[in-house]
This record gives C-alpha cells, sequence and structure tokens, in this order.
C-alpha cells in the first residue's frame, strides 16, 4: 500500500519545515505554492537540508534523506494537491484576507476524507472558516518555529470542527513526533503566545523602566527560568516548590503572588512605545548585530538539537 498523502500549500519557511517532517515519518507529500518557482527553489534546498542533516547525524526518522526527499514532490495546482489527501497543511503567509480566499477556494475541492489544518501563529480558525462548505473538516495546527527541533503543536479548533478530526490530527502529530496539545475552544494568541506575549510585556516594562538590561532580562530566562521550563512547566515548577505540592505552593505565596501581580501595570503599547522600542532594539543589536542574526539561528537550531535528544534521552529512562 502506498504511504498516505499530505499537501502542503505555501513552501516557505514552515511549509518546508513540515514536508521534511512528514517525509520523515515515510508520508508522501506534495507542495504547492502560488509561485511556481518558490517550489522549484523549496525543492532544490529541501534535498540540500536532508542531505546535510543526514552528513550530520541529525535526521529525523528511519528513512535515508534520499528515501526522504523521494516522498516529496511538487505540484502545479490546489486541486492536484487536494486529491486524496489525508492532511493538507496551509502555510501560506500570515495574511487574514489571503487566508480566507485560499479557504473558500479549497473548500470547494476538499475530498471527504481530509483535514485541512491551518499553521497560522494568530487567527482564531472561525475567522477564515465561518460560513464555509466543510468548515468541520478544519482547524488550527500551530508549529513553534523551528518546527523541525521544536515538537509542541497546538491544535485549535473552530466551534464547528468535529471532534473526531481533531483527535485524528493529534494522532497524525504523534505519528510525526510532534507532541500536540489540544485547546478545548479556540481563543485568541491560542495558548503559547498568551504565555509569550505575558512574558515580552513584562520583559518591555523591565527593561523600558530602567531595571534591567535587555542581556540581563533575557538571562533570567535562558539561565534561570527557562532552565526548568525545559523539563517542566509553570505549574508542575510550582507543584515541586512546596513540601505539600501545588495546593501548599499557593497557600503560602499566593497572597505575595497576587501582590506582585497587582504591581505589573498597563499592558504596554509596544508600537507607540518608540522610544523604549529603539533602547531595546539597540541593546538587541549590540548583543547579536542584525549581520550575525545567521549565525545565532544556526547556534539555536545546535542548540535545540542537543536539548531535543536530551530529552528523548530522559523518556526513554
Ligand atoms: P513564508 O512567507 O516563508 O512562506 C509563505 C509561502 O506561501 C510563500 O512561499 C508564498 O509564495 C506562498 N503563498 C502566498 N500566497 C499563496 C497562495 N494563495 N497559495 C499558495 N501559496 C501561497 O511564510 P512562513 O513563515 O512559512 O509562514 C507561513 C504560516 O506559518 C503563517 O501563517 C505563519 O503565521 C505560520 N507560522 C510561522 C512561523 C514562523 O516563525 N515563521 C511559526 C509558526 C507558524
Amino acid at each position: 500500500m502506498s504511504a498516505q498523502k499530505i499537501g502542503i500549500v505555501g513552501s516557505g519557511l514552515i511549509g518546508r519545515a513540515w514536508a521534511m517532517l512528514f517525509a520523515a515519518a515515510g508520508y508522501r507529500v506534495q507542495l504547492y505554492d502560488i509561485l511556481e518557482a518558490q517550489v522549484t527553489t523549496a525543492l532544490a534546498e529541501l534535498q540540500q537540508e536532508l542531505h546535510s542533516l543526514e552528513c550530520k547525524g541529525r535526521l529525523r526518522g528511519n528513512l535515508t534523506a534520499q528515501a526522504q526527499f523521494a516522498l516529496i514532490s511538487g505540484c502545479t495546482s490546489l486541486q492536484q494537491l487536494v486529491q486524496q489527501a489525508q492532511h493538507i497543511q496551509e502555510c501560506v503567509p500570515e495574511q487574514l484576507e489571503l487566508k480566507r480566499q485560499l479557504y473558500a477556494q479549497l473548500a470547494e475541492l476538499l475530498e471527504p476524507q481530509t483535514v485541512l489544518a491551518s499553521s497560522t501563529s494568530t487567527f482564531m480558525p472561525s475567522r477564515f472558516t465561518a460560513e464555509l462548505k466543510c468548515k468541520e473538516q478544519m482547524l488550527v495546527a500551530h508549529p513553534l518555529n523551528p518546527p523541525y527541533y521544536i515538537p509542541l503543536v497546538e491544535l485549535v479548533p473552530a466551534p464547528w470542527t468535529r471532534p473526531e478530526l481533531v483527535e485524528r490530527t493529534r494522532q497524525l502529530m504523534l505519528s510525526l513526533g510532534q507532541r500536540p496539545v489540544v485547546l478545548q475552544r479556540e481563543i485568541e494568541g491560542f495558548v503559547s503566545n498568551r504565555i509569550q506575549y505575558a512574558i515580552l510585556n513584562e520583559v518591555w516594562r523591565l527593561v523600558g523602566s530602567g531595571i534591567v538590561s535587555v542581556a540581563d532580562a533575557d538571562r533570567v530566562l535562558s539561565e534561570g527560568l527557562g532552565m526548568r521550563y525545559a523539563l517542566l512547566g509553570a505549574l508542575e515548577t510550582a507543584h515541586l516548590n512546596a513540601p505539600g505540592g501545588v495546593a501548599d505552593y499557593f497557600q503560602r505565596f499566593g497572597s505575595e503572588i497576587s501582590a506582585v501581580s497587582a504591581s505589573y501595570g498597563p499592558t504596554p503599547n509596544t508600537c507607540e512605545e518608540l522610544d523604549t522600542l529603539a533602547d531595546i532594539a539597540r541593546q538587541c543589536e549590540q548583543l547579536t548585530p542584525l549581520a550575525e542574526l545567521e549565525q545565532r539561528r544556526a547556534a539555536r537550531d545546535e542548540f535545540l538539537t542537543r536539548l531535543a535528544a536530551l530529552k528523548r534521552q530522559q523518556q526513554q529512562q
């Protein structure tokens, strides 16, 4: 029996990452892009990337780079892409109107067995699937960048998404070696961005009011809180931090947590506080000049690969 077919719409950064994840697990992947040349470039770069990962011993899955690449092909129409697809992962730019138009087109083509999942990091699924035919086959499957190294995928159903298709998508993500979480209902920012924005807002306020430098604010995460968060979430961290577990933790520290939280002040307006933005940008660029961003990204990926291996090792113990 030939492998199940996965369609990917949009062959940019995230589309390519999904292609690699699906091929690593042995799925047949078709890539589509509004720019045909983009698919050609994507295929050439994927081939190179898979071989480079294989040389470094970092390739995911049990297949060789060549066998994984053989599972990936390009296609030139949405119609061809949807034919006999089990799952379609949409990865077009983050523009609501663009997604709305694309979903309206896809709704006319979708076969009954197909799940259509969006990689969107900001739009709740109801914002671009309402009133469409087959809207119950659509949901959000939001990865974190870089998906090849970070296993989290947030599954966000619209009010009309069929629960069994959410579960099927969860199983599909597990089969890739990703770690899906399922939101019971949609909410702005999903969960990861809500937490990330809460942190960004407080870091912004602390740096903006001159309490810490950018380097020190980031160090609090990379050398402190983040060390634990690579293993434990916020609640399990609390659970381990009091003799009687989490209930004891909040009994002991709850009033202090509320008092500090009440002093945070209003949510910063990061588009209008231009002096703070200029200061943050200046400090960030001193730490990592713009010309060195690519190098720093490579260092991040290298570190995440090792961290992922360590976590896998721990899970096997
Ligand atoms: P990108 O700009 O790298 O790639 C988008 C691709 O879509 C381009 O190749 C473009 O030619 C193609 N495209 C544009 N309109 C199209 C259409 N109508 N039909 C088919 N293809 C079309 O964008 P990127 O970064 O890959 O983002 C894709 C999605 O993934 C967005 O929704 C984004 O929010 C989400 N995402 C991005 C992350 C990131 O860090 N870049 C992380 C997690 C999710």
